[in-house]
């Protein structure tokens, strides 16, 4: 810290640039993607909007740990040095109201900000794990089970609640500090001025630098928003009609790799109902619904014991227990080891899922029996069941 940064002269003060435009661009690009994050963060109909976010996080703190080294003078870490110590003493000289004022960051705010880019980073990489196991989905899709992807959602949270205590805890610095010294500490990191005494180190605009930080982030929404996430679209009819605006879901499905598929099952358990995708019971059910396929829920299927054994083989080697998918996973782990239930209509995280759907849409013309789950599943004969691609039919106007 130079004496210039610590502001002890109240005489001959003029306005002066003390944040340089990428970093208010950061800043508030920063701001935007977290409050954005964390209000799609509920539900996985905003997922696509939500890990966009997220990857953005990460580009502006990937942006900022480089801009501490080679920015203007106020946005190096090197002008903001200060100790944990000296941190916690300041705060208690706001407390005491005999704090310093700083022209750059005070030592409380720099603490506020070295943890709030450690935690960044934190939330960041643990939401690209999650997406990864729970989705299979991103930069770590394939690396870790859904089993091992609810630890990294439980960091990925418990980070993402400590950074909005953070947030919590520097909004109320700057609100203290601004009526303290009597200066819109918000204005300053939006017009980039503050008061300053003449010899006060420069700050330059770096205006050019920041028309490629957003000509960037535009660049890569851009790319996200059209390419990444078309791609995602089941078929090309799909694909089609979602730029066409037509798209029979306003949601954008987040599908992870395709899922096994055979003709012959298809052929003899698609013709009365759709097809249930295997991965949604374990084997011990379907090897049970095979050995009784005469009395099929009150049907007899009538198939020889060749097509019986191929269509079993095919149905075995893809059961829930190889958690395909999030679904197959949670259906799995909702199912007692030592049951056999015939139908996924009966297990308790179906029940779970579905308990809230109201009575009117059941009786939707469009849905009528629990067991269409295409009628609410757009990907259920794909066998996915992504929950961003949910949607239950409008009910028919009287
Ligand atoms: C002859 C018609 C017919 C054929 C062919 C058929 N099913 Fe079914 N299936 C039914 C009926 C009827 C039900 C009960 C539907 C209901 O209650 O909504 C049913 C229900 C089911 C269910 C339970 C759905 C739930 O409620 O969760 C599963 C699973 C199932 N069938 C699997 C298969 C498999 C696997 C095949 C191929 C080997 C097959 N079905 C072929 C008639 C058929
Ligand atoms: C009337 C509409 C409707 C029908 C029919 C329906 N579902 Fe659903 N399903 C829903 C809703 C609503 C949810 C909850 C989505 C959420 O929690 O975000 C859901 C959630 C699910 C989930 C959880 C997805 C996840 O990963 O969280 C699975 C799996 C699922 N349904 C499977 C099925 C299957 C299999 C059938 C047919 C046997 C079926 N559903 C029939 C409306 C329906």
């Amino acid at each position: 810290m130079s004496a210039p940064d610590l502001d002890t002269t109240a005489s001959h003060q003029q306005p002066t640039l003390i944040w340089d435009l990428p970093t208010r661009l950061f800043h508030w690009a920063l701001v935007a993607s977290f409050a954005l994050a964390w209000l799609t963060s509920d539900s996985d109909e905003w997922l696509a909007v939500h890990v966009f976010c997220g990857y953005l996080m990460l580009g502006l703190i990937g942006f900022r740990l480089v801009w501490g080294f080679v920015g203007s003078h106020f946005a190096r870490f090197a002008s903001f040095r200060f100790s944990p110590q000296q941190g916690i003493q300041y705060l208690k000289d706001v407390a005491s109201v005999s704090a310093a004022r700083f022209v750059g960051h005070n030592p409380t705010g720099s603490l506020a900000i070295y943890i709030l880019l450690a935690l960044s980073l934190a939330v960041g990489a643990a939401g690209i794990l999650t997406l990864g196991a729970e989705e299979q989905h991103g930069l770590a899709a394939g690396w870790f089970s859904f089993a091992q992807g609810d630890l990294f959602k439980e960091v990925h949270e418990v980070a993402a609640t400590l950074m909005l205590l953070v947030v919590g805890g520097h909004i109320a610095g700057v609100v203290v500090e601004s009526v303290l010294h009597k200066e819109n500490l918000a204005r300053s990191m939006v017009n980039g001025l503050k008061q300053a005494a003449p010899n006060t180190p420069k700050s330059k605009a770096r205006a050019g630098v920041a028309v490629v930080m957003l000509l960037a982030m535009l660049g890569f929404g851009g790319w996200w928003f059209d390419y990444a996430i078309q791609r995602q679209l089941d078929t090309p009819a799909q694909q089609q009609a979602h730029r066409a605006g037509e798209h029979h879901t306003r949601h954008v499905p987040f599908v992870g790799p395709t899922l096994a598929d055979n003709a012959q099952w298809r052929e003899e358990c698609g013709s009365c109902h759709g097809v249930f995708h295997p991965s949604l019971l374990p084997a011990r059910s379907w090897q049970k619904m095979m050995a009784e396929q005469d009395r099929h829920f009150g049907d007899d299927l009538g198939l020889d014991a060749t097509t019986t054994a191929s269509v079993l083989a095919f149905l075995v080697t893809n059961t829930a227990e190889g958690h395909p998918t999030e679904a197959a996973y949670k259906l799995d782990q909702s199912i007692p080891r030592n049951a056999a239930p015939q139908r996924i209509t009966e297990v308790a995280y179906w029940i779970r899922k579905h308990r809230d759907i109201a009575a009117a849409d059941w009786a939707n013309p469009l849905v009528k029996a629990k067991s269409n789950c295409a009628a609410c599943h757009p990907d259920a004969d794909l066998g996915t069941y992504e929950d961003g691609a949910m949607q239950i039919p409008k009910r028919p106007t009287l």
